[in-house]
């Protein structure tokens, strides 16, 4: 690695715990140990789990290994999962998360998943434009990566609306609850980040 490449990371500003990021309608939190009810709910339900890239947590000591790894997986750097919580409201809903940090390269990939009941209202958009801002403004990323399944129309959706670029799809790149799932690959670069305003488009 050359010099200047490596000149290219820059120190790390952050702590034993997830800044907690405030939205109009949200709080974005550190998961902490009494969230493993609300995570299991999310990360068992079919409808979330449809086109999600990992399994679903079973059961509460799953949902409590799932939670451990979100203090593990910061405490190295390679996580940043937040808990989306609602303004007035601390629980659980669904969480956002900047992952595989790239500090050289100065990159990372975004994840998103909300309680169905939650879907159609912007929640998600606000949580994930938190969560970019962050990425751009704190972390200093250059660029942000979706892995989005092709057939998951509101993920493709929502990462569109902030600029994401279409980089073309990866066939079969993932072996999920009996199926090979295609990856569309999306790629944001700051420059071309575009922060959506609650119930506006641009
Ligand atoms: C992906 C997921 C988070 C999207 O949820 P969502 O609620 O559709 O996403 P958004 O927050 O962007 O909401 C957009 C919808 O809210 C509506 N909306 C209402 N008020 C809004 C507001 N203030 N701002 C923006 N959109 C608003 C939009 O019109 C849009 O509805 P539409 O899709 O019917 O046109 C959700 O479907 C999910 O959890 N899926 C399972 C997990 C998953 O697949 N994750 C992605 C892996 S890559």
């Amino acid at each position: 690695m050359s010099q200047s490449t490596r000149e290219n990371a820059k120190p790390d500003p952050f702590g034993t715990a997830l800044p907690t990021l405030d939205t109009e309608r949200l709080r974005l939190r550190h998961p902490r140990p009494e969230d493993v009810d609300a995570l299991l709910a999310v990360f068992s339900d079919e409808r979330t789990m449809r086109y999600w890239g990992g399994e679903p947590i079973e059961d509460l000591d799953d949902a409590r290994r799932y939670r451990q790894g979100i203090d593990d997986g910061f405490a190295a750097r390679h996580l940043f999962q937040w808990a989306i919580t609602e303004q007035g409201a601390d629980r659980l809903i669904g969480t956002v998360t900047l992952y595989r940090w790239d500090r050289v390269n100065r990159r990372a990939e975004i994840g998103f998943i909300l309680a169905p009941d939650h879907w159609g209202r912007g929640i998600a958009s606000e949580a994930v434009g938190a969560v970019l801002a962050f990425g751009f403004a704190e972390m200093d990323l250059h660029r942000v990566e979706a892995d989005v399944d092709p057939d998951n129309e509101r993920s493709r959706r929502l990462v569109e609306r902030f600029g994401f670029r279409d980089e073309g799809m990866l066939r079969e790149r993932w072996f999920l609850r009996g199926r090979w799932a295609d990856s569309v690959i999306y790629g944001l670069l700051r420059r071309d980040f575009r922060h959506v305003a609650p119930g506006g488009d641009s």
